[in-house]
């Protein structure tokens, strides 16, 4: 069982390989996924860093070539690389895409995502290598083996929605930043980057969903006994675009100046929407506290509570029966 899953790392490593040499080294990679990288404003060596590549068209390129090689169709398979059709004949799964390839935080080749080039809305933008035996969606996170000793040294993770995200808060020069994509975060991730810091800062995107995302996201970092702060990006950016639109020294400074605790960044979020309504402004507490009650260690749960309440302008103890409220219903 092992040999059977150092085969799908070989086949992973070396479908990444291709994928590089059929960006820099053919006429077909470099006019288009090379050129889609560098209109992006990619630099090459992060581009290099992160082993970046591209796709061809056409049905079975990497397909053909593996066969060729020697490669087993059952491992090309297993790795989702293929696809096999109703007439039994192996296509690849990516195709015309510029490739993101995704490590375990050991290093190994586990998987990949592929953005499309089209524009069209019919088109999926990402499309994901599927979870198989080494490549479990859940448990990882993308851009963590090449982030890992940064983050140790910081003591902090800054977690993105998205590949791209990734690679431009790189080239801003932050190094400690991976992001949960394709899946939303799950414990397990939370828990990997335990392994590393207790101090997570949420950059999601600056929409609807990367909202409600950072809220949920929040609740179950809390839950893990983790720090979080969370950076709110200005309406419709993601860390990409506004590292692109302000460029790196500025960028660096709107996350210090900008990163907010948990319960500012809660409240401020859902002060928008009760106004001056004073029934909105009541639920709004309690959901506060509810991201409090989530705290395991009492003590940073009671230095939040005072937070809130001169935040807010409400009795401690108002706060603290509504907290222990919440805790002895959870038992
Ligand atoms: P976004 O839609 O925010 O994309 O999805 P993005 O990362 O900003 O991509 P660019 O900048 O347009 O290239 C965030 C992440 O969600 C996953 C991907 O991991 C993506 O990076 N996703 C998104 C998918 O897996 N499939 C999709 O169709 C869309
Ligand atoms: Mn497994
Ligand atoms: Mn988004
Ligand atoms: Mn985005
Ligand atoms: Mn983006």
């Amino acid at each position: 069982a092992d040999s059977k899953r150092e085969s799908l790392f070989i086949i992973s490593e070396w479908a990444a390989k291709f994928f590089q040499q059929s960006m820099f080294d053919t006429q077909e990679g470099q006019s288009i996924g090379l050129s889609y990288f560098r209109e992006r404003g990619f630099r090459e060596d992060i581009i290099r860093k992160f082993g970046l590549g591209y796709s061809p068209e056409g049905w079975d390129a990497l397909t053909a070539k593996a066969i060729e090689e020697g490669y087993k169709e059952q491992f090309l398979e297993e790795t989702g690389l293929a696809i096999r059709n109703d007439k039994g004949k192996l296509y690849d799964r990516f195709r015309g895409r510029v490739m993101f390839p995704i490590h375990s935080f050991t290093g190994r080749l586990i998987g990949f995502g592929g953005r499309t080039l089209k524009t069209e809305k019919s088109v999926p933008k990402y499309v994901n290598s599927p979870e198989s035996e080494i490549y479990h969606k859940s448990n990882v996170l993308y851009g963590l083996f090449f982030a890992k000793k940064s983050i140790r040294d910081e003591d902090n993770c800054y977690l993105v929605e998205g590949y791209a995200d990734v690679l431009s808060v790189n080239q801003a020069g932050i190094e400690n930043v991976v992001a949960s994509s394709g899946t939303s975060l799950t414990t397990e991730q939370i828990r990997l980057i335990a392994r590393f810091t207790k101090n997570i800062t949420i950059l999601y995107d600056g929409d609807q969903a990367g909202i409600k995302a950072s809220l949920r996201g929040l609740d179950m970092i809390l839950e893990e006994g983790l720090n979080v702060k969370v950076v709110l990006f200005p309406d419709g950016h993601d860390p990409d675009s506004y590292a692109k639109l302000v460029g790196a020294s500025d960028f660096k400074t709107y996350i210090d100046k900008s990163q907010k605790d948990f319960i500012l960044y809660k409240t401020s979020i859902l002060l928008k929407d009760a106004g001056n309504d004073p029934i909105k402004k009541a639920g709004l507490i309690r959901e506060v506290v509810e991201s409090i009650a989530k705290i395991p260690d009492q003590i940073k749960a009671s230095v939040f509570v005072r937070e809130c309440s001169s935040l807010m302008q409400i009795d401690e103890r108002a706060l603290i029966s509504e907290l222990n409220k919440i805790r002895l219903g959870k038992q």
